[in-house]
């Protein structure tokens, strides 16, 4: 599957990329919370990476609480579906006044102008299938409502829809790049919104990490990446040999 890793700023890249032409979005960007030259958000990419998307596709972005508070005016045009968690093993102890941060966000979106049933999505599930038993419970009180029906039906075991909170240990120590995000983080959403042989663009693409999901995944993917320095670390890790289990949480 062919990976390309475009080294320029991303508001001119998109610009050349053809309408409707991506599957999936899925991006990480500077979230303009560190003193990192880069960290700085280029105002107005999600307008401009809409235009990109299928009106089947979507996008994930992830990101912080205060980030997506301080730009939700950009995100006009998109509708939210749902969010997940990733929670860390360590976390950024910037502050000593506040509880310690172990998290991270990534929102899932879709465009405006497109139906939710008509979206591409592939719900991802637990490999930790055990024997599935069913049984009838008694509903609660307040959950008989106008059916009047008193039971309901309750699954324990088989494979489960992944819980939205996910814990992955972050790259801390072998990390190539200052903000680089585990593939193991990477997969079930790449693998929830992109079609088999689908295409998925990361705009904001540092050491390539969507480049090496898509890789072990059977997806092409379009990187976009600003700093030269870090869009030679993505070919070069793209390169390697991808590890057989490059992504399980280590
Ligand atoms: C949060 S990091 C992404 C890290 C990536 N997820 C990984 O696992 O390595 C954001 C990246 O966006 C890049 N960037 C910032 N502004 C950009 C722009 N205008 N165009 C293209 N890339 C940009 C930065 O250089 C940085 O590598």
């Amino acid at each position: 599957m062919t990976i390309q890793i475009i080294n320029a700023d991303c508001m001119t890249a998109l610009a050349d990329l053809p309408d409707e032409s991506v599957d999936c979005v899925l991006t990480d960007p500077p979230y303009g919370e560190t003193s990192l030259e880069w960290d700085k958000w280029p105002t107005g990419w999600p307008a401009l990476v809409r235009r990109v998307l299928k009106k089947t596709g979507s996008m994930w972005v992830f990101g912080s609480t205060r980030m997506f508070f301080d730009h939700v005016e950009e995100f006009r045009g998109w509708r939210l579906s749902h969010d997940i968690v990733w929670e860390k093993h360590n976390g950024t102890g910037l502050f000593n006044d506040r509880f310690r941060r172990v998290h991270e966000l990534a929102l899932h979106f879709y465009r405006d102008d497109a139906q939710w049933a008509d979206v591409y999505k592939q719900p991802q599930f637990t490999n930790d299938a055990r024997a599935r038993v069913v049984r009838k419970k008694g509903r609660p009180a307040q959950w008989i409502g106008a059916t009047g029906e008193t039971v309901y039906r309750s699954e324990d075991g088989g494979p489960r829809l992944m819980r939205s909170v996910m814990f992955c240990r972050s790259e801390h120590g072998r990390a190539v790049h200052p903000t680089q995000k585990p593939v193991s983080i990477v997969e079930p959403l790449l693998l929830y919104a992109c079609p088999p042989g689908g295409t998925v663009l990361d705009l904001f693409a540092g050491s390539g990490t969507t480049g090496l999901a898509a890789k072990v995944h059977d997806r092409r993917a379009i990187l976009i990446e600003g700093k030269p320095e870090f869009a030679r670390l993505a070919a070069q890790r793209l390169a390697d040999d991808v590890p057989l289990f490059a992504g399980s949480a280590a």
